[in-house]
């Protein structure tokens, strides 16, 4: 017997080498960490199971059938916890056939998809893998269908994220690219459908992988990656706190954490946030990690769309979903790439039974051939549906403009807001003073007497919250220094909160 179990042992241990100690050196000098390391840094320690650790592969084609038969097949599969709860996880191995995708190797990701989805908690995917496995062939582009198949199934239902930590392409980015989060390692990752070589035949650019697709690219201009981190490490660890912040599934609610931030905790510093010059910027974010419990704000697309600020946070130790125009970035100015990623967020949070806070300080949607273009029309009510779709708690507060459609956009009470707040300092209008006088008063434009006086008329009656609070568009005008606890209170009285919208298929959101 002790022959028996020793050699399940030796099989072990020549498994977990993936593609042999040369390799895992190789993937070392990169700065890069082995699929088995990345996940024992990601999980609580010892708590990783692993799955089918004895596959491999059946080509046997381009003499596959007489080379190399490594053990797990260049993925490693399994669960584990992330401080006591649940996740499943994949992990390309680089080392093993560059991490490509067989038709085994796509079966085991399979195996883990549909047990996170029948069992009802998060998957993480970590990538670092050079595409469809060539010597199989369309086995391999039948087994990147089923995967994308079942990303469709699960979106919605439980939290899916990937990681990518080595090269993602061809095959590989699809399946990214349909769960909730997608997160980079900076100067060792990137993702693109085609690669630099194909770029030069097809289009004759000479481009390099990091230029075509490195983190620096996907966290700015394209949006397709959430967030760059410096290393593996960073990386991983801020998966965990990720977790932390998200519930299992659409049936579960976001974990609660003790917090020692008093909910009821006044911030006189606020008062004065909102400079007196109405032109003159703040820092939205100032007023986020004041808000919040300890300040801790997991921001999302933070490098894309600044103008816009989404990311989570926790009020009395519950999840909460922040979505705050920057007045520091184009004045917070709605454009086309602050709709879509602000409606994507909404998306997430109203999925997955996430309460909504907005601070809104908004002068409108961005003019201009460019945006209009664009299709502005189009993304700006991407966030107006999503607003307007979203059943979860919605707490409002503006701070300071809220002009026009974007206005209506930013969870007003016509899109079923729950609670709206306003700050004294807020001007809810159609317009800021000077665009309304000069559009009202034309014929006054010669004389600016005239001209200063209709625009003080204009400020003193429209540019205040009180003619949307008299007819009820906001629920209280609140003093800085007590949002916090007006906003916990808010959440705390809509906790259970039930509103269905009508049965449908699915709705037609404008994509
Ligand atoms: C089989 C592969 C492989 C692949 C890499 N390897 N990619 N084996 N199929 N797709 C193997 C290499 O043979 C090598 O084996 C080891 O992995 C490491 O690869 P290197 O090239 O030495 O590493 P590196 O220089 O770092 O380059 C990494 C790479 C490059 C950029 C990913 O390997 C590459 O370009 N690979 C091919 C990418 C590709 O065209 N994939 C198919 C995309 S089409 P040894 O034994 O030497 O260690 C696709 C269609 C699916 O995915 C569409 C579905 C919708």
């Amino acid at each position: 017997m002790k022959h028996i179990i020793e050699a399940l042992d030796q099989r072990r241990e020549a498994a977990r080498l993936g593609g042999g100690q040369k390799r895992i050196d190789a993937q070392h000098a990169r700065g890069k960490l082995t699929a088995r390391e990345r996940i024992e840094l990601l999980l609580d320690h010892g708590s990783f199971e692993e799955f089918d650790m004895f596959v491999q592969h059946r080509a046997t084609d381009f003499g596959m059938d007489k080379g190399e038969k490594i053990p797990a097949d260049g993925v490693v599969t399994g669960w584990g916890t992330i401080n006591g709860r649940t996740v499943y996880v994949f992990a390309k191995d680089f080392t093993v056939f560059g991490g490509s995708l067989s038709e085994t190797h796509a079966q085991k990701i399979m195996k883990i998809q549909d047990m996170a989805l029948k069992n009802r908690a998060p998957i993480i995917g970590l990538f670092d893998a050079g595409g469809a496995r060539i010597q199989e062939g369309v086995a391999a582009l039948g087994g990147y269908g089923e995967v994308f198949q079942r990303n469709v199934l699960a979106s919605g239902v439980i939290p899916q994220i990937s990681l990518i930590m080595g090269p993602c392409a061809g095959g590989d980015v699809y399946s990214p690219a349909m769960t909730d989060f997608i997160f980079m390692v900076r100067d060792t990752s990137y993702m693109f459908v085609t690669g630099p070589d194909v770029v030069k035949t097809v289009t004759n650019e000479t481009v390099t992988a990091e230029e075509l697709g490195g983190a620096s690219v996907h966290t700015t201009k394209s949006s397709i990656a959430d967030r760059g981190y410096d290393n593996d490490v960073e990386a991983l660890l801020q998966m965990r706190r990720l977790i932390d912040f998200l519930p299992s599934s659409n049936t579960d609610e976001a974990p609660e954490w003790p917090t020692f931030d008093d909910a009821e905790r006044y911030d006189h510093s606020l008062d004065t946030l909102v400079p007196d010059n109405p032109n003159k910027p703040y820092d939205v974010k100032e007023l986020i990690t004041k808000v919040v419990d300890e300040g801790d704000f997991f921001e999302i697309q933070e490098a894309h769309a600044k103008n816009i600020v989404v990311g989570f946070g926790r009020m009395e130790g519950r999840t909460v979903g922040i979505v705050a125009n920057q007045p520091m970035v184009l004045a917070g100015v709605l454009d086309i790439d602050a709709s879509r990623k602000a409606a994507r967020f909404v998306r997430f949070c109203d999925c997955f039974s996430i309460p909504i806070v907005t601070f809104v300080d908004v002068p409108g949607f961005l003019p201009g051939t460019a945006q209009e273009y664009g299709g502005l029309i189009k993304h700006g009510a991407k966030l107006l549906f999503a607003y307007a779709e979203a059943t979860v708690p919605k707490v409002t507060v503006i701070t300071r403009k809220a002009f026009g459609g974007a206005y209506d956009v930013m969870a007003s009470k016509h899109l079923r807001g729950d609670v709206n707040y306003a700050w004294p300092s807020a001007q809810i209008a159609v317009m800021g003073a000077k665009g309304a006088v000069e559009i009202i008063f034309r014929q006054d434009i010669g004389d600016s007497e005239k001209i200063a006086a209709r625009t003080k008329e204009y400020e003193d009656r429209f540019l205040s919250p009180f003619v949307a609070a008299e007819r009820g568009y906001i629920d209280e005008v609140i003093q800085p220094y007590g949002t916090r606890k007006r906003v916990a209170r808010a959440l705390a009285m809509l906790r259970h909160k039930e509103l269905e919208n009508p049965w449908k298929k699915h709705d037609n959101i404008p994509l």
